[in-house]
């Protein structure tokens, strides 16, 4: 189970809002052991019950997570006024995966026309300002994009208080033998 019943749905609504994107920071550590951090677009899968995001499987963050497969991530709803913070296990979906095609063939299309015209041309070898051949349909995928499923074992939620710093509201979920434990913490440390 991805979150404990209590933040399942808010998960669920907060990382699939077609109005208000989850533009959020994910970081993975790089082959020398640091910390790399960049902005994805996360979705809430349902099929998959897990965070996922689209990225390019010759990108850095895909290598990190080839070595290792953990990811940390935060995501601030400026919307509903809650920091998510989460820290998961990853799986690399690869394109030509057979299990996750339905997932992939989902996820495809969340990505703006745009940017699924610039992955067809990074694929046929082309600039990202070229026109893009007239045989290339957007609505099929292109080979050099995989999925990141993560699976969270930790949640940070922070929902703050449009009022006063004070009355905000910590808590910290966590997975352990397949159990969620959630318990309230300070704002300020934990
Ligand atoms: C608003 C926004 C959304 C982004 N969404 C994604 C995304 O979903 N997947 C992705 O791979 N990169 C996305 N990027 C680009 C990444 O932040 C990053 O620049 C790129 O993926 C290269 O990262 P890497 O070299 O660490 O792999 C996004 C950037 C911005 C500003």
């Amino acid at each position: 189970m991805i979150a404990p019943d209590s933040i399942k749905n808010l998960i669920a609504k907060a990382f699939f809002d077609k109005e208000h994107p989850s533009y959020g920071q994910v970081a993975t550590v790089d082959t020398k052991g640091a910390p790399k951090v960049r902005t994805v677009h996360l979705h809430y899968i349902a099929e998959a019950d897990a965070i996922a995001f689209n990225t390019h499987t010759q990108s850095h963050k895909w290598r990190h997570l080839e070595k290792t497969p953990l990811i940390s991530g935060c995501y601030h709803d400026t919307f509903r006024l809650i920091q998510f913070r989460f820290e998961a296990k990853v799986e690399l979906v690869d394109p030509r995966s057979e299990k996750w095609k339905t997932l992939m063939n989902s996820m495809w299309p969340l990505m703006r026309k745009e940017v699924r015209a610039a992955y067809w041309l990074d694929s046929l070898k082309k600039a990202v300002t070229d026109k893009l051949p007239a045989n290339i349909n957007l609505d099929a995928r292109s080979f050099n994009v995989g999925t990141v499923i993560c699976r969270p074992y930790q949640w940070h939620i922070y929902e703050l208080s449009e009022k006063s710093f004070a009355l905000g509201k910590s808590t910290l979920h966590t997975l352990e033998n397949n159990q969620w434990t959630s318990k309230k913490i300070s704002l300020l440390h934990y």
